[in-house]
Protein backbone atom coordinates (compact mmCIF):
# COMPACT_ATOMS: atom_id res chain seq x y z
CA UNK A 1 0.00 0.00 0.00
CA UNK A 2 1.22 3.33 -0.76
CA UNK A 3 1.09 5.89 2.33
CA UNK A 4 -1.58 7.42 0.87
CA UNK A 5 -3.68 4.07 0.49
CA UNK A 6 -2.93 3.29 4.18
CA UNK A 7 -3.98 6.75 5.15
CA UNK A 8 -7.22 5.99 3.74
CA UNK A 9 -7.37 2.92 5.06
CA UNK A 10 -7.11 4.08 8.79
CA UNK A 11 -9.39 6.73 7.64
CA UNK A 12 -12.22 3.75 6.81
CA UNK A 13 -11.05 2.12 10.00
CA UNK A 14 -11.79 5.59 11.88
CA UNK A 15 -14.96 6.27 10.26
CA UNK A 16 -16.50 2.22 10.58
CA UNK A 17 -16.64 3.37 14.47
CA UNK A 18 -19.02 6.13 13.63
CA UNK A 19 -22.56 5.58 13.41
CA UNK A 20 -22.84 7.25 10.66
CA UNK A 21 -20.93 6.97 7.16
CA UNK A 22 -19.16 10.10 6.56
CA UNK A 23 -17.65 10.94 2.83
CA UNK A 24 -15.23 14.06 2.89
CA UNK A 25 -15.96 17.20 0.68
CA UNK A 26 -13.74 16.59 -2.34
CA UNK A 27 -11.58 20.25 -1.63
CA UNK A 28 -10.47 18.43 1.84
CA UNK A 29 -8.54 16.01 0.39
CA UNK A 30 -7.90 17.56 -3.40
CA UNK A 31 -3.82 17.18 -4.18
CA UNK A 32 -3.52 15.06 -1.52
CA UNK A 33 -5.42 12.61 -4.35
CA UNK A 34 -6.37 12.97 -7.75
CA UNK A 35 -9.94 14.74 -7.50
CA UNK A 36 -10.56 13.03 -10.39
CA UNK A 37 -10.14 9.61 -8.77
CA UNK A 38 -14.03 8.47 -7.10
CA UNK A 39 -13.60 8.72 -3.48
CA UNK A 40 -13.45 5.72 -1.55
CA UNK A 41 -16.14 4.84 -0.07
CA UNK A 42 -16.38 2.87 3.16
CA UNK A 43 -18.89 -0.38 3.28
CA UNK A 44 -22.33 0.61 3.51
CA UNK A 45 -23.33 -2.33 6.62
CA UNK A 46 -26.82 -0.29 6.62
CA UNK A 47 -25.79 2.71 8.05
CA UNK A 48 -27.17 6.05 7.24
CA UNK A 49 -24.99 8.89 6.15
CA UNK A 50 -23.83 12.14 8.49
CA UNK A 51 -26.30 14.83 7.84
CA UNK A 52 -25.67 17.05 10.86
CA UNK A 53 -23.00 17.41 13.90
CA UNK A 54 -20.15 15.41 13.82
CA UNK A 55 -19.52 13.42 17.07
CA UNK A 56 -15.98 13.35 16.71
CA UNK A 57 -15.80 17.27 17.23
CA UNK A 58 -17.08 19.49 20.34
CA UNK A 59 -20.71 20.15 20.15
CA UNK A 60 -21.22 23.91 19.13
CA UNK A 61 -24.57 25.78 21.02
CA UNK A 62 -27.54 26.13 18.84
CA UNK A 63 -26.88 29.85 18.53
CA UNK A 64 -23.30 30.02 18.12
CA UNK A 65 -21.46 33.40 18.50
CA UNK A 66 -18.30 34.61 16.83
CA UNK A 67 -16.26 33.33 20.08
CA UNK A 68 -18.48 30.22 19.84
CA UNK A 69 -16.55 29.44 16.44
CA UNK A 70 -13.04 30.83 18.06
CA UNK A 71 -13.39 27.89 21.02
CA UNK A 72 -14.98 25.19 19.23
CA UNK A 73 -13.99 25.14 15.63
CA UNK A 74 -10.80 27.61 14.83
CA UNK A 75 -7.02 26.29 15.58
CA UNK A 76 -4.55 28.10 17.68
CA UNK A 77 -5.67 32.11 17.62
CA UNK A 78 -2.57 33.29 19.45
CA UNK A 79 -1.59 35.32 16.12
CA UNK A 80 -5.07 37.05 15.58
CA UNK A 81 -5.43 37.80 19.29
CA UNK A 82 -1.63 39.28 19.08
CA UNK A 83 -1.72 41.15 16.14
CA UNK A 84 -5.66 42.78 17.95
CA UNK A 85 -3.66 43.91 21.04
CA UNK A 86 -0.54 45.00 19.08
CA UNK A 87 -3.40 47.61 17.18
CA UNK A 88 -4.90 48.32 20.16
CA UNK A 89 -1.66 49.16 22.00
CA UNK A 90 -0.60 51.43 18.90
CA UNK A 91 -3.29 53.60 19.26
CA UNK A 92 -5.52 52.27 16.45
CA UNK A 93 -9.33 52.82 16.30
CA UNK A 94 -12.10 49.45 16.71
CA UNK A 95 -12.56 49.08 13.05
CA UNK A 96 -8.62 48.42 12.47
CA UNK A 97 -8.69 46.07 16.24
CA UNK A 98 -11.72 44.36 14.75
CA UNK A 99 -9.92 43.82 11.35
CA UNK A 100 -6.93 42.74 13.15
CA UNK A 101 -8.20 40.28 14.96
CA UNK A 102 -10.43 38.75 12.27
CA UNK A 103 -8.47 38.83 9.68
CA UNK A 104 -7.22 35.55 9.19
CA UNK A 105 -10.09 33.91 10.55
CA UNK A 106 -10.44 31.31 7.15
CA UNK A 107 -7.05 30.20 7.65
CA UNK A 108 -8.20 29.53 11.39
CA UNK A 109 -11.56 27.51 10.12
CA UNK A 110 -11.88 27.35 6.82
CA UNK A 111 -9.50 27.48 4.10
CA UNK A 112 -6.24 28.80 3.38
CA UNK A 113 -5.77 29.20 -0.15
CA UNK A 114 -7.52 32.94 -1.08
CA UNK A 115 -7.62 33.35 2.78
CA UNK A 116 -8.29 36.95 2.71
CA UNK A 117 -11.22 36.93 0.35
CA UNK A 118 -12.78 34.17 2.65
CA UNK A 119 -12.57 35.53 5.63
CA UNK A 120 -13.88 38.90 4.43
CA UNK A 121 -16.75 36.72 2.74
CA UNK A 122 -17.45 34.94 6.29
CA UNK A 123 -17.41 38.49 8.15
CA UNK A 124 -19.40 40.81 5.39
CA UNK A 125 -22.49 40.47 6.51
CA UNK A 126 -21.86 41.18 9.99
CA UNK A 127 -19.30 43.80 10.34
CA UNK A 128 -18.74 47.36 8.87
CA UNK A 129 -18.01 47.25 4.91
CA UNK A 130 -14.40 48.95 5.94
CA UNK A 131 -13.61 46.11 7.63
CA UNK A 132 -13.86 43.28 5.61
CA UNK A 133 -12.85 44.74 2.59
CA UNK A 134 -9.32 45.92 4.61
CA UNK A 135 -9.40 41.95 5.35
CA UNK A 136 -10.16 41.35 1.39
CA UNK A 137 -7.15 43.37 0.96
CA UNK A 138 -4.80 42.58 3.44
CA UNK A 139 -4.37 39.19 1.00
CA UNK A 140 -2.68 41.29 -1.17
CA UNK A 141 -0.89 44.07 0.11
CA UNK A 142 1.04 41.54 2.18
CA UNK A 143 3.40 41.27 -0.67
CA UNK A 144 4.30 44.73 -1.37
CA UNK A 145 6.34 47.01 1.16
CA UNK A 146 4.82 50.78 2.21
CA UNK A 147 8.05 51.58 4.50
CA UNK A 148 6.59 55.33 4.84
CA UNK A 149 3.44 53.04 6.68
CA UNK A 150 5.90 50.88 8.67
CA UNK A 151 5.59 47.62 6.53
CA UNK A 152 8.42 46.12 5.15
CA UNK A 153 8.22 42.98 2.62
CA UNK A 154 8.47 40.20 5.34
CA UNK A 155 11.87 37.94 6.15
CA UNK A 156 9.74 34.87 6.36
CA UNK A 157 7.88 35.41 3.19
CA UNK A 158 11.61 35.15 1.97
CA UNK A 159 11.86 31.77 4.22
CA UNK A 160 8.63 30.62 2.73
CA UNK A 161 7.71 31.17 -0.71
CA UNK A 162 12.20 32.03 -1.81
CA UNK A 163 13.57 35.09 -2.69
CA UNK A 164 12.65 35.16 -6.07
CA UNK A 165 8.93 34.65 -5.54
CA UNK A 166 6.57 37.37 -7.59
CA UNK A 167 2.89 37.45 -6.52
CA UNK A 168 0.32 36.73 -8.85
CA UNK A 169 -1.17 39.01 -11.91
CA UNK A 170 -4.34 39.47 -10.05
CA UNK A 171 -2.50 39.99 -6.78
CA UNK A 172 -0.56 42.57 -8.25
CA UNK A 173 -3.51 44.46 -9.29
CA UNK A 174 -5.25 44.03 -6.13
CA UNK A 175 -2.60 46.05 -4.82
CA UNK A 176 -2.66 48.56 -7.51
CA UNK A 177 -6.09 48.88 -7.12
CA UNK A 178 -6.20 49.00 -2.97
CA UNK A 179 -3.28 51.31 -3.12
CA UNK A 180 -5.66 53.85 -4.56
CA UNK A 181 -8.55 52.81 -2.14
CA UNK A 182 -10.06 55.55 0.45
CA UNK A 183 -9.44 52.61 3.10
CA UNK A 184 -6.06 51.84 1.75
CA UNK A 185 -4.92 52.56 5.56
CA UNK A 186 -7.24 49.99 7.27
CA UNK A 187 -5.69 47.70 5.54
CA UNK A 188 -2.51 48.09 5.62
CA UNK A 189 -2.52 48.48 9.11
CA UNK A 190 -3.47 45.35 9.31
CA UNK A 191 -0.36 44.23 7.57
CA UNK A 192 1.44 46.71 9.73
CA UNK A 193 0.18 44.09 12.98
CA UNK A 194 -0.04 40.67 11.28
CA UNK A 195 3.09 39.77 13.29
CA UNK A 196 4.67 36.47 12.69
CA UNK A 197 6.99 36.16 15.55
CA UNK A 198 4.94 37.01 18.67
CA UNK A 199 5.91 36.44 21.62
CA UNK A 200 4.89 32.77 22.36
CA UNK A 201 4.56 33.78 26.13
CA UNK A 202 2.59 36.50 25.38
CA UNK A 203 -0.88 35.72 26.60
CA UNK A 204 -3.83 37.67 25.53
CA UNK A 205 -7.60 36.01 25.79
CA UNK A 206 -10.36 36.33 23.64
CA UNK A 207 -12.41 37.90 26.28
CA UNK A 208 -10.24 40.98 26.06
CA UNK A 209 -11.90 41.86 22.79
CA UNK A 210 -15.86 41.07 24.19
CA UNK A 211 -16.74 45.11 23.78
CA UNK A 212 -14.96 45.65 20.90
CA UNK A 213 -16.74 42.50 19.28
CA UNK A 214 -20.16 43.51 21.09
CA UNK A 215 -20.20 47.31 19.33
CA UNK A 216 -18.90 46.00 16.08
CA UNK A 217 -19.92 42.83 15.06
CA UNK A 218 -23.43 42.51 14.75
CA UNK A 219 -23.73 38.95 16.13
CA UNK A 220 -26.98 37.54 14.83
CA UNK A 221 -30.08 36.48 17.06
CA UNK A 222 -30.53 33.08 15.65
CA UNK A 223 -26.67 32.72 15.86
CA UNK A 224 -24.01 32.36 13.30
CA UNK A 225 -24.91 30.00 10.26
CA UNK A 226 -28.64 30.07 11.10
CA UNK A 227 -29.68 33.63 9.78
CA UNK A 228 -29.79 33.29 6.11
CA UNK A 229 -27.45 36.04 5.49
CA UNK A 230 -24.96 35.35 2.33
CA UNK A 231 -22.28 33.75 4.45
CA UNK A 232 -24.45 32.23 6.92
CA UNK A 233 -23.83 28.44 4.79
CA UNK A 234 -20.41 28.84 5.10
CA UNK A 235 -20.53 29.18 8.96
CA UNK A 236 -22.59 25.95 8.57
CA UNK A 237 -19.79 24.74 7.02
CA UNK A 238 -17.46 25.19 9.65
CA UNK A 239 -19.40 24.10 12.55
CA UNK A 240 -20.46 20.45 10.44
CA UNK A 241 -17.88 20.12 7.90
CA UNK A 242 -18.56 17.09 7.09
CA UNK A 243 -22.30 16.61 6.26
CA UNK A 244 -23.16 14.48 3.60
CA UNK A 245 -25.01 17.13 1.88
FE1 LIG B 1 -3.38 36.89 6.31
FE1 LIG C 1 -2.04 37.23 9.68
Amino acid sequence: MTTMQRAEAAEHAMSEELDRIVVKSVIYTSGERDPRVPVPRPPNQGKLHLMGHDPRLPKMPDKPTLFDFFRYRFGPSAHLLQSARLAQKSGAGEKVVLACLLHDIAIAGFIRSDHGYWSAQLLEPYVDEEVSWAVRYHQALRFFADEAAGYKYPEMYVKLFGADYVPDPHIQAAHGYAREHKWYMTSRLITVNDLYSFDPDAKVELEEFTDIVGRNFKQPKEGLGFDSSPSAHMWRTINWPTRYL
